[in-house]
């Protein structure tokens, strides 16, 4: 049965707007886990945008849920990672001007770098997954340099509609039975929602799905009016 991983950038992203240290991230994580969630998942960026190095710290200490770090290959951020030791690390590309994660990673031309990155990950028993385009070639490409797993990028599946979703659904069977065939465990995410979770979690074989946009902003309705009934109540 497929996994959940909540991804709780989103939470640090409004605790940013003001900087007073609310909504706090390990109440969050407390939350992902009462509704259920198998482990949460943080994108430590290189700007820190969102969450920064005491949230990673915090979600280790507290040990609410397994930690999955989604991470640049970059020599600052993996020194991080093998201090704080999550039980995973999916390694993503990452450009600064970006809103969210646009691509898979190229692994063909980082290879050295990332070859290097999964093996001091692994040595410290973190499990290494790469995030890669849901094609054959990459999910080769990654199990070539040592990947544990792959996360299948679901953004252009989860943003296109009719033939063109199904030509993506395509790609992602095709990229998850050669994960599967190559002995990798088999993640996804990006993009995934409450309408299109379905087809993705069916792929033979899937495990983690890795999602927090579409939580976050459904959170934002089910929990708004409650705040505004319990302030009320205060008021009146
Ligand atoms: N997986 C990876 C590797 C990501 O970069 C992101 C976005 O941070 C997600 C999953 C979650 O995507 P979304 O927020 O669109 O659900």
């Amino acid at each position: 049965m497929s996994k959940l991983g909540v991804n709780i950038d989103h939470v640090a992203t409004l605790r940013q707007a003001r900087r007073e240290g609310i909504p706090d991230i390990v109440q969050a994580a407390c939350a992902v886990a009462a509704g259920g969630a198998d482990s949460i998942t943080v994108h430590l960026r290189l700007d820190r945008r969102h969450i920064n190095d005491e949230d990673v710290y915090r979600l280790k200490k507290e040990n609410i849920l397994p930690l999955n770090l989604e991470m640049a290959a970059s020599e600052e951020i993996v020194k991080i990672a093998l201090d704080v030791k999550p039980a995973y690390a999916c390694i993503v590309p990452e450009k600064r001007q970006e809103l969210t994660t646009e691509g898979g990673l190229d692994v063909a031309s980082n290879r050295d770098i990332l070859v290097k990155t999964a093996e001091k990950l692994k040595e410290s028993e973190i499990e290494v997954a790469f995030f890669i385009d849901p094609s054959v070639e990459s999910v080769r490409e990654a199990a070539s340099c040592g990947a544990d797993a792959v996360e299948l990028h679901t953004g252009r599946y989860a943003n296109s509609s009719g033939r063109e979703r199904q030509t993506e659904l395509k790609k992602l069977k095709s990229a998850a039975a050669e994960t599967l065939k190559l002995g990798m465990k088999l993640n996804a995410g990006h993009g995934l929602n409450y309408d299109n979770i379905n087809p993705v979690k069916e792929i033979e074989g899937m495990s983690d799905l890795n999602i927090g946009y579409s939580i976050v902003c459904r959170a934002v309705f089910t929990g708004l009016e409650s705040a505004v009934r319990e302030m009320v109540s205060l008021i009146k």
